[in-house]
Parts: structure tokens; sequence; C-alpha cells
């Protein structure tokens, strides 16, 4: 693909699961930052701030137009990650007034939920519950106790796998009590519509992940503000503070998404973040159709060869495997010898791959839409010659 021009022709980029690459209109939307209004957001009056403004703005409402959300019931906060949003939520529940009994997650989540929501059950000895995935990423309904924080990926950065009920899971939660949190790093850039007009409490996500700059964000129901505290406090956060005491502009709800902004944000970052979704909402069918037949491809091929032991149940994205009796991390350098960049490990879910399932060290493969079918033909060509 033509936005990926500078990418040499002896490299095979495989990671984008943990970055995706960044296409130029994403570059150059950073660049045009520094160069041409370097500028503080939300809070300069000088010509420069206002095109940072303005942009910036501009951006949280794309996040809830790409997710087919409204601005009358949710606002979005940018942060570093989103291993920083998921624990800057949880550390701002009252438990007390959301009335809290339980904690809930699932057996196959990255350790970014799993060990914040671990970290949260253990802060507030709450009782954890650590649900099991089904085989199409659902879960079941009625192993949620009433009253529970729940925190859930919605695709597996191992297999793309996605939570198959959310709506339902989302429903019943509500229906019980309890809050719901999602770790939607895995879905904004290939499955963005696993969320839309989803109705879960709050989504955290990386823009690293969705083809822009590295910033986090957090999607959040105006609703669920009545039971967070603030934790984090400074800068940008305040419209008044005496010796002791403080106006938060969060009350104001045009001003909601400085709840969780401490300090000076990331301006350019968010602003290529605009940029991406604009990319990502007007790539052909074409680039949807090559990242499928690529993605289906290598998928036919590590199943079809019982050499390869696959964790996928179907052709995705992300597809991760063992190969018997060889080491994932040589494979790996090999791999990486030839220019084909491919990652070797656990990919942060120890404690399914490593502690549940036994696996060992384990290979993944995670394509983009600048992957080529000839790509795709090579690693195939030498992951035959290595087997
Ligand atoms: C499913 C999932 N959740 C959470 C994370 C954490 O993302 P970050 O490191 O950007 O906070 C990742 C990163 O790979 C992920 O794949």
């Amino acid at each position: 693909m033509q936005d990926f021009n500078y990418l040499p022709d002896n490299v095979i980029y495989l990671d984008s699961a943990c970055q995706s690459l960044r296409p130029r209109p994403v570059i150059d939307s950073l660049n045009t930052y520094y160069t041409e209004h370097n500028s503080c957001g939300e809070r300069v009056k000088y010509k420069w701030g206002k095109v940072t403004d303005a942009k910036v703005e501009a951006t949280r409402e794309k996040v809830l137009k790409y997710l087919k959300l409204k601005s009358r019931d949710y606002f979005v906060s940018f942060t570093l990650n989103t291993t920083y949003g998921l624990n800057l939520i949880l550390s701002q529940i009252d438990v007390k007034k959301a009335n809290v009994k339980h904690v809930v997650t699932s057996d196959i989540e990255h350790n970014s939920p799993f060990l914040a929501s671990l970290s949260f059950a253990k802060s507030h000895h709450l009782p954890r519950t650590v649900l099991t995935r089904n085989e199409d990423g659902s879960v079941n309904i009625d192993d949620i106790p009433a009253n529970s924080v729940v925190v859930l990926g919605c695709v597996s950065n191992l297999d793309g796998r996605r939570l198959a009920n959310i709506k339902e899971v989302v429903k019943h939660i509500h229906n019980t009590g309890g809050i719901i949190i999602i770790d939607a790093a895995q879905a904004l850039a290939h499955f963005a519509s696993t969320l839309y007009k989803t109705e879960a409490d709050a989504i955290c996500f990386s823009a690293h992940k969705m083809y822009s700059a590295s910033l986090g964000g957090i999607v959040c129901r105006r609703d669920l503000l009545p039971v967070l505290k603030t934790t984090f406090i400074g800068g940008g956060m305040v419209d008044d503070v005496n010796l002791d005491t403080f106006e938060l502009s969060a009350d104001n709800p045009d001003h909601a998404y400085t709840k969780f902004e401490a300090g000076l944000q990331a301006w350019g970052e968010i602003i290529a973040l605009g940029t991406a979704i604009d990319w990502l909402s007007n790539l052909p069918k074409s680039a949807h159709q090559q990242l499928k037949s690529n993605s289906e491809e290598l998928f036919n091929f590590l199943n079809n060869n019982p050499k390869f032991h696959l964790i996928n149940h179907e052709a995705n994205s992300t597809s991760t495997f063992f190969v018997e009796g060889i080491d994932s991390h040589l494979i790996g350098e090999a791999l990486g010898d030839e220019g084909i960049m491919a990652r070797t490990g656990y990919f942060c879910v120890h404690y399914y791959l490593d502690h549940l399932k036994h696996y060992p060290p384990l290979i993944r493969f995670s394509l983009g839409f600048h992957n080529r079918p000839d790509d795709i033909a090579k690693v195939i060509e030498r992951l035959s010659r290595l087997a």
C-alpha cells in the first residue's frame, strides 16, 4: 500500500498487535503539529493554540463517531495506553458508593486487565472470579455475580477471538448492579464493529495498535461519573483552587474529559489519532479483502500442517502457534534473520498460555493493512523449510 511505501522490500513486519505501522498521513499529521502549530491545547488563546484546540476537539468527536456512540452518553479522555487507562479508571471507582461486592475477569486476558483486576480486588479485599472463555470468545453470564466490577477484553491478542456475546454480557452486568470496563486494545484497528453502540461503562484503548502514534484513550459513560473519585489531580483539571479546596472542571459536562487528563497532554499524538481514524474509516474495500485473504492463507497453512499447534479456531489477523520440539525463540530469530519480524513468548498472557494450558513459548504473527500477499508467501515458504 502506498501509505507504507517507506518500508524496504526485504522487511516483513508481523507485529501489528503490539504496535501497528503508521501510514504516511498519520506521520504527516504529527509532523504538521510539530512544525506548524506546536502549542498547548485547551488553555492557549494565541493562533496556534486555536488550531490545536480545534483538532483535539475533532479527535474526541471522531472517536465517538467511529464507535457509533453519542456525546450525550459518553466522553473521551486521553491517557498513555490501555494499561494506564484500565488502572486509572479502576483506581477511581468508589467501591462503597458503587456498592461493589466482586471483581471479575477472564482466563484469556492480557496481563493488563488480568493484573489490574487482581490488584483492584486485593486492595479492596474483594473476591475475584476468573471466567472461562468459550471457543467463540463468549463468557457464561450466569457465572458473573451481582454487583461486580467486570474487566474483559473484547478481542484477544492471541487469536483475535472476540467477546461474542458482548451485548448480552453488558446487559446482564447492568441488570445486576455491576460495572463493565472493556479492554479494547485489539479491537479498534480491525474489529471496531464489535463495540458499535455498546453500552459498556468504559472502553480503554491504545492508539498505537490502531495505526496511530503512541497514545491511550478512555471512552467513559457519563453516568459512571458519580461513582468515580479523583485520584490523580493537577493542572488542566480544575476551574479554581483555594488554600485547601478546589473546583473540578469535570463537574461541567462539557469538560468531563478532564476527569482523566492530569497535566499537559500529548497534543500531537491526539491529533494524529484523528487522522488515523479518518484513514481507517476511508480504507478501500480491497484493503480489508487483502487483510482477510492474507489471514486465511496463513491460517490454512498453519492449520493443515500437523507440526504446527495453532491456538486459533478461525482465520484472523492474529495467529499464535508453536512447533512441536523446536524452541519458538529460535524460530523467531531465524525468521528475523530473513527480515520477518514476528513475536515469540507468552505475549503478556502468562496465566492462560503458561499456567492454564501449559504451552511452551509460542510464535505470534499479527498482520496489518501494510502486508502484501508476497509477504505471506515468503513466510509460508520459510516456515515450510524450518519445519
Ligand atoms: C488485549 C490487550 N490488552 C491490553 C494491552 C496493553 O496495551 P498497552 O501496552 O498499549 O497498554 C495489549 C497490548 O498488547 C493487548 O493486546
